[in-house]
């Protein structure tokens, strides 16, 4: 993942650009670039942090009211000076910046050099000024040859090209997530909207494999359509959501603000609600797609959906889908479920899903992503802008929002929203400085572990999946979870003496899984307990009030992490 920006109006573009870079930051930080055009262009880039890069190169020293700019993380080729974008045309006046994998870049690379083009970097990005200069060097103009170029790409991207005699920034998008933003004093483009969100709230989402001219005025082409008509929508996202303010970083922030996107998550249309449950009723053969830990949200909510309103889901990895794909037709629905609505694997599914005729219902946070225009129909999780690479918000949301619809399809959505709202407390409680210095002392004691294991029963153990998953990816501690009556059947052989279980308790299994927590104890395991009471196994325990099927929206409101 990587964060582009372009800036084109009536000020200085470094700054405005600076800033948008900032933002996008937590989409890579291995190095970074700008290039802005004066008279000629200038590019400055480097290894680092955007901080770190700019003490160096003083980014806000370039002049020019128009330019791009991009923070990496490196996926073809290293993380070097030569790596980090912009790329430059051969001849030196074109740049690029890109998000995304072009597939065939090889191949183009071959080509291009036995046409005597030069390459300095192992990007596959370079490819694609080279083959605008190479379509110009034709005689094609500079909009035509970008054109040309990247219809010539197999892939995925989101990229931003400027020219030196050109007074336009070309953006285009296929597969990579790219919106335009209209301000009052020029146009953006970016590769999520917080970027320019200081500036305007005037959004325009592209489609796969549109085009924009972005000069005095906005022009909106599809490689494969030609000139199309985008409409403008006003984002409601508050610049401050997508500032860190007084938190320490962003996880903290979307962890606390948990206490409200859960409930904006269910402040949804009744009527809207009730019509997606007719669909899901009329369908034969559901199915929950999603990644990491949307997926495990999936998996959460198929246990709800089965106790609360008797209804079948088959849960399905987005990269697993094409294996399930022969059991579709018209008649089946795809529920697919993202943060961001980019997720190429969901999308691939969704995709090869409508081929079969099937219905495509979506549930996503972010508007305008590839997912809502994929879909027949999709209810917005209204969390907000979630920066931290890590889902934190968006995954109660997404519990919150799936629990409301297991209720509806009960014919009982006012009693499953009232329970839901209910939750607010708790959750202002659990997310509170209290539980949290709690935490923290725990995290002291566990931050050199080699390994910890979660588990839980029922609905506690996508819990304990989820749980284990957050722990790997924030404190790189190899985390590993059970369902608890699975770890007699081979793993109980890698607990000893202090090796960490946090065990996730509820009322309805109780006895069976302490019984579990039990096994772990006798072989030296350190056991931390979360649920609602508290027990002589438990070596440390944190209280979290019994929620029943809400449960797991609760046992993870809070910082289950190790810093
Ligand atoms: C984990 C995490 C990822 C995402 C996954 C799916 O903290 O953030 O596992 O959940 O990449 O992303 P979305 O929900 O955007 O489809």
């Amino acid at each position: 993942m990587c964060g582009i920006i372009g800036y084109i109006g009536v000020e200085k573009a470094s700054p405005i650009l600076l800033n948008g870079l900032r933002q996008l930051e937590y989409r890579g930080y291995d190095s970074c670039g700008m290039a802005c055009l004066d008279k000629d262009i200038e590019v400055r880039k480097g290894v680092g942090k955007i901080n770190e890069v700019n003490n160096s190169f003083s980014f806000e020293e370039i002049n020019g009211k128009m330019g791009i700019a991009h923070t990496r993380w490196a996926t073809h080729g290293g993380v070097t000076q030569k790596n980090s974008h912009p790329h430059i045309s051969n001849n030196g006046k074109i740049a690029v910046v890109h998000n995304g994998i072009i597939e065939n870049y090889q191949e183009k690379r071959d080509e291009l050099k036995e046409k005597n083009f030069e390459f300095i970097s192992e990007t596959d990005t370079e490819v694609i000024p080279n083959l605008i200069q190479y379509f110009m060097d034709k005689g094609g103009d500079f909009v035509d040859s970008c054109k040309k170029a990247l219809t010539e790409l197999d892939g995925n991207f989101a990229i931003l090209a400027i020219h030196r005699d050109e007074d336009v920034i070309i953006a285009s998008r296929k597969g990579s997530p790219l919106v335009i933003g209209i301000g009052e004093n020029g146009f953006f483009a970016a590769s999520d909207i917080p970027a320019f969100l200081d500036h305007t709230k005037q959004i325009v989402y592209l489609y796969d494999e549109d085009f924009v001219v972005m000069g005095k005025t906005l022009s909106f082409y599809n490689l494969k359509e030609g000139p199309v008509f985008r409409q403008t929508h006003t984002v409601d996202w508050d610049v401050e959501q997508a500032k860190k303010g007084d938190f320490e970083h962003f996880m903290l922030k979307e962890i606390s603000e948990q206490v409200e996107t859960v409930k904006k998550a269910i402040q949804q249309e009744k009527a809207i609600v009730e019509n997606i449950c007719d669909e899901i009723r009329r369908a034969k053969g559901i199915f929950f797609v999603a990644c990491g830990s949307s997926y495990h949200a999936c998996l959460s909510s198929s246990y709800v959906f089965s106790k609360i309103s008797g209804i079948h889901v088959n849960v399905v990895l987005g990269s697993e889908f094409p294996n399930y794909t022969h059991f579709l037709n018209k008649d089946s629905l795809i529920i697919a479920v993202s943060q961001s609505g980019e997720t190429a694997d969901v999308l691939e599914a969704v995709k090869e899903a409508k081929k079969k005729g099937s219905k495509i219902i979506s549930i996503v946070n972010v508007m305008g992503s590839s997912l809502t225009h994929h879909s027949d129909e999709f209810l917005l999780l209204n969390a907000g802008p979630e920066i931290c690479v890590l889902s934190t918000k968006t995954y109660t949301a997404q519990l919150g929002l799936l629990t409301l619809i297991a209720y509806s399809l009960a014919e009982n959505y006012e009693e499953g929203k009232k329970k839901l709202e209910f939750l607010w407390n708790v959750i202002y409680y659990l997310t509170s400085a209290n539980t949290r210095n709690k935490i923290k002392e725990l995290s002291e004691k566990l931050r050199y572990v080699d390994h910890l294991f979660t588990i839980g029963r029922g609905l506690q153990y996508p819990t304990a999946m989820e749980a284990a998953l957050k722990i790997k990816e924030v404190s790189y501690i190899h985390a590993e979870a059970f369902a608890g009556g699975e770890l007699k059947h081979g793993t109980l052989a890698l607990i000893e003496n202090g090796t960490p279980c946090i065990v996730f308790v509820a009322e309805d299994n109780e006895k069976e899984i302490l019984s579990n927590a039990m096994e772990i104890k006798s072989r030296g395991g350190y056991i931390i307990g979360i649920g609602p009471k508290n027990n002589e196994i438990f070596d440390t325990f944190i209280k979290v009030p019994e929620a029943n099927s809400m449960n797991p929206i609760i046992h993870l409101a809070k910082s289950v992490t190790v810093k």
